[in-house]
């Protein structure tokens, strides 16, 4: 038998790696006790390593009465080497649920390498224990780590990053390191700021994306470049968000938004091929932003629930119900639409949407269910029978189905329609198996501050507009299509990109519409602008959130779960302690000085 890849000199084979075909082998095995039964004669440990666990038998026929004294007192989570032979199982005795369970080592040696004290939280948990908190996983993380569906999910984004790097080296791709000090990028976020101590009252900004130095380096010529990159950004944080975080970034030269596409999807079909063993239609679906929100209500749909949005206002414009009318009066719309087989919802489902509707920004969510006799219940009785047959034409809609409806205006109506869609579809069991990726495209190049009513970029400054639309920059800015997109999986966002502005003229007129001026232009970006002087290429780029992609890939629904020291909502790290107090030495090195909160 050939010598195992893990062979150390402490160990000849890994203890979860043994099956029947290493019977008659001698082993030497390190690793932790998972769990130790005493059979009052024999002892069983379960030793546990990277791989895996197996059972090793400890014998009073073959062990001296100290070393069977030794495994009788030896704890969970003791670092272990044992020496001994593969056995079989007798029959009666094989574990099917066990990768090992055909075979068992019979320990001729034990010897303890490092002591445990009983671990606060469980490494080995039973088919019925609850698993720790939270806050005790986190705080313990070394523990948690140790749980084989952690360790498993570790495995899994490296083998993530590995195809990545294959894939994108074999399209002649170059790696670039980029500074994690930097002046701030405007990525939309607050930065991490980190103190000067040469330069008192100077800082450097983490950056939020390399997005500037990437661009840098189409100007210097690198035509196709790469980063597995850290980024950092100050933000609220929510179960898809740390405040630290890897992005697959790519930027290339001389190409349009299908080139850039075409890269991405052949990375993401690699790694849905090689880390889940499934086959990706490519290319991906294409939707304009437009389509997108008028369809689904969001710029990130997910396909898997087929139901689509109707507009209904043409129906009920002149409606006797108040609500109805009087948002299209108001120059909002009534948008809906079915759900097949919706009218079997219980009342309690039914009186759920409202909540759902709230929490999306809308007053409330309307629906009827539609019988052989018409409408029942809810807004069915509030409408003329013309208007009920031009909304079931209008929606396809027969006995049985519910329509949902929300009246007002927009955004809030869309985002009320887009979790009313997600909700039922996954209430009525709608939602398909399967991997739908998206494409959504020709973002609006600028939306409206909700405090300012200013125009802001909706992605960042240097997204690349629309040709058919730059006559309208100064005119109507919030009415331009960019040249921005997003990649959108079962409808979560993965990453985004766009065709940059590679003209420094173009560039300093929506820096203007942005109200950002020559000078302040100069000392935010000006590098960027005087680099863009000396022979900028067309270039456009992308960035993908991969602890999504893994997370997605894991089948979990935290990024907490696939990055091994992540931060809690409060971007606290439990484990370590951070962030933790300077002492005043430190900052008078660094020109600062504490001041006392006040809003605390
Ligand atoms: P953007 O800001 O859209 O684009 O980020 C791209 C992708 O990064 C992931 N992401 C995050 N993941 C976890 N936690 C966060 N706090 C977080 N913020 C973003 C998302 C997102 O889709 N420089 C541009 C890209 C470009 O134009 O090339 C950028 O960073 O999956």
């Amino acid at each position: 038998m050939t010598a195992s890849l893990y062979s150390t000199s402490y160990r000849s084979h890994m203890a979860g790696e043994l099956r029947s075909e290493h019977v008659g082998s001698r082993v030497r095995l390190a690793g932790w006790v998972h769990r130790r039964r005493d059979l009052g004669g024999l002892i069983f440990i379960d030793l546990r390593d990277r791989k895996g666990v197996v059972q090793v038998s400890c014998d009073p026929d073959v062990l001296s009465s100290e070393a069977m004294e030794s495994a009788r007192r030896i704890g969970s989570e003791v670092v272990v080497a044992i020496e001994g032979d593969v056995v079989a199982r007798p029959p009666e005795a094989v574990n099917p649920d066990m990768a090992t369970g055909e075979v068992e080592v019979k320990a001729e040696g034990i010897v303890q390498l490092a002591p445990a004290e009983t671990t606060p939280i469980l490494v080995a948990y039973g088919a019925d224990e609850e698993l720790a908190s939270e806050e005790l996983r986190l705080r313990y993380r070394y523990l948690d780590l140790r749980r084989p569906e952690m360790l498993g999910n570790f495995v899994l984004r490296h083998r993530v990053f590995h195809t990545i790097r294959g894939a994108l080296d074999e399209l002649d791709f170059v790696d670039v390191e980029t500074p994690m000090l930097t002046r701030p990028t405007p990525e939309g976020a607050r930065d991490y700021v980190v103190p000067s101590r040469v330069s008192h009252g100077e800082f450097y900004a983490l950056p939020q994306s390399p997005q500037l130095y990437k661009q840098i380096l189409m100007v210097s010529g690198f035509d196709r470049y790469f980063q597995i990159a850290r980024c950092l950004r100050d933000e609220d944080l929510r179960a898809d968000r740390q405040p630290e975080f890897t992005q697959l970034d790519v930027e290339m030269s001389f190409v349009a938004e299908d080139d850039v596409w075409t890269v991405i999807e052949i990375v993401m079909a690699a790694v849905w091929k090689e880390v889940a063993g499934r086959t990706v239609e490519r290319p991906f679906q294409r939707m304009s932003y437009r389509d997108a929100t008028e369809r689904y209500g969001t710029d990130k749909p997910d396909l898997r629930i087929a139901w689509e949005l109707c507009d209904l206002s043409d129906d009920l414009r002149s409606s006797e119900f108040r609500i109805f009318r009087g948002a299209i009066e108001g120059g909002g719309r009534v948008r809906g639409f079915r759900v097949p087989g919706g009218a079997k919802l219980s009342r309690k489902v039914l009186d759920g949407l409202d909540k759902v509707a709230q929490d999306a920004g809308a007053p409330g969510a309307l629906w009827t269910k539609l019988s052989d006799t018409g409408a029942q219940g809810g807004f069915g009785a509030k409408l003329s029978e013309t208007e009920l047959t031009a909304l079931r034409g209008r929606l396809q809609a027969k006995e049985g189905d519910l329509i949902v409806s929300i009246a007002g205006p927009e955004p809030q109506g869309n985002a009320a329609l887009d979790a009313l869609r997600r909700h039922l579809g996954s209430v009525m069991d709608a939602v398909e198996e399967g991997d739908r990726f998206l494409w959504v495209t020709e973002f609006p190049l600028f939306e409206r501050d909700p405090e300012s009513g200013e125009p802001v970029p909706s992605h960042h400054p240097f997204t690349g507009l629309n040709l058919e639309d730059v006559d309208l920059l100064e005119k109507d800015p919030l009415s331009i299509r960019s040249r921005a997109y997003d990649l959108v999986y079962n409808g979560s966002e993965l990453g985004s990109g766009s065709i940059r502005i590679n003209d420094p003229s173009m560039q300093r007129r929506v820096l203007a519409v942005l109200g950002i001026g020559p000078e302040e232009a100069e000392r935010k970006f000006g590098f960027l602008l005087e680099a863009f002087k000396y022979g900028a290429p067309p270039h456009g780029g992308f960035a993908i959130g991969l602890d999504r992609v893994v997370m997605h890939l894991a089948g979990g629904s935290s990024l907490r779960e696939v990055i091994a020291f992540p931060k809690t909502t409060a971007a606290r790290a439990l484990m370590e302690g951070a962030p933790a107090p300077v002492a005043d030495e430190e900052l008078k090195e660094l020109g600062i000085k504490r001041i006392r909160r006040t809003d605390a």
